[in-house]
């Protein structure tokens, strides 16, 4: 069976990059286009980009050619589903727009992350959220459609919480983070705010990863969107002169008593139904370490096996019991398990259900 021809959109930026770099020699799909703003469109993209990734850059795309976003041109290539990298801004619209052509659109953005008919989707945390896109008018017309995956603070968070609602049940979580500087794209924070310094404010960050966790780890109902899980979530996000890889610190009321041996057996035990076979599924979608000095971005960020998920692990450590409430760190790779990866594996598993 031939790979099925793929589009990058924001092919340029900063999760746009580490698409072409997550698709490199990808088993099932092909890049076929490129696309970003008027002002790269034209270029040959290993002539216009900034190459901004760990590694060279794919041969694959290196000699092809930038278009704007222009659904001719994705038919023209004989391209079924699209990566989007886009801003909200731009998202907005050309999102809506491919899918209402015919295009699986896997998304970064945040555009449609609140519809009450797209999925915030993490295959190995809520699986049966992806039957919210057969509610999607585009789906019913052009058979178009929309899945997003989380910020990428929230994504990492969601992993780690959702065994343990499984196990125990959640009540509340408090979450403060130390979020890399690649998080906001490139160039990002002028390098004269961040030297030397941490800045307690990302704009709407805090709001997105209280209300996107309340998503993904919701129920969907009969009506065919999300109700969102009753608990309570209160962040508290800033940017730190961190490459790659957002830490964070979460304290949890859980529904039920519980040990920290039992917190640790619920983590590291936990698996993801469903995944088993995609190619960038991690075997452990979350690594328990017991050093009392991890997890570390510089040490952590790349966890994973087998090859092709390194980064899609999220890694936990400092689990500790105070009193009723349950602390611990974790590490996830913001431009692979929050972005890049996330919406790779978000389009093997829609191949999986066959939505694609
Ligand atoms: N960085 C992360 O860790 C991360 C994680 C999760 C989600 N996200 C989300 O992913 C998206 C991309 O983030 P990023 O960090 O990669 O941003 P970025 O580095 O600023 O890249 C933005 C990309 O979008 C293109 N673009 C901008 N305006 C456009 C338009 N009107 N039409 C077509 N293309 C346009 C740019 O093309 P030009 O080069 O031509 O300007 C560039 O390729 C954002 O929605 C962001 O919130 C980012």
């Amino acid at each position: 069976m031939g790979k099925i021809p793929v589009a990058i959109l924001g092919a340029t930026g900063m999760v746009g990059q580490w698409f072409a770099r997550y698709l490199e020699d990808h088993p099932w799909f092909e890049v076929a286009a490129l696309m970003a703003s008027e002002r790269s469109a034209g270029g040959v993209y290993g002539d216009i980009v900034k190459w901004n990734v760990d590694g060279d850059m794919p041969g694959e795309v290196r000699g092809m050619k930038v278009h704007p976003i222009d659904p001719a041109v994705l038919r023209s290539r004989g391209v079924r589903a699209v990566f989007s990298a886009l801003p909200a801004d731009s998202a907005f619209v050309s999102e809506r727009l491919l899918a209402e052509k015919g295009f699986a659109v896997f998304s970064n953005a945040s555009a449609y992350r609140m519809d009450p008919k797209t999925p915030i989707l993490i295959p190995e945390v809520n699986p049966s959220h992806i039957s919210l896109i057969d509610g999607q008018a585009t789906r019913k017309g052009s058979g178009g459609y929309i899945i997003t995956n989380a910020n990428c603070t929230t994504t990492g968070l969601a992993v780690a919480l959702k065994p343990l609602q499984d196990r125990f049940g959640l009540r509340s979580v408090v979450v403060s983070t130390y979020q890399a500087l690649s998080g906001a794209g490139y160039p990002g924070v002028p390098s004269m705010d961040i030297s030397a310094n941490v800045i307690p404010y990302i704009p709407n960050e805090d709001e997105k990863v209280e209300r996107e966790t309340r998503k993904i780890l919701g129920t969907v109902t009969a009506r065919g969107t999300v109700r969102p899980g009753q608990f309570e979530v209160i962040a508290s996000c800033c940017r730190v002169a961190v490459r790659y890889g957002h830490l964070e610190t979460v304290v949890a009321g859980l529904g039920k008593d519980f040990d920290e041996k039992g917190v640790r057996s619920a983590l590291s035990g936990f698996r993801g139904a469903g995944c088993a076979g995609l190619p960038t599924a991690p075997e452990r979608p979350i690594i328990v370490r017991d050093e009392p000095d991890r997890p570390q971005p510089r040490l952590d960020c790349d966890a994973g096996s087998p090859a092709r998920a390194r980064g899609m692990s999220v890694t936990v450590g400092r689990v500790k019991k105070f009193g009723g409430k349950l602390r611990f760190y974790l590490l996830s790779h913001n431009t692979v398990r929050g972005a890049a990866g996330a919406s790779v594996l978000n389009a093997e598993f829609a191949k999986k259900r066959g939505y694609l």
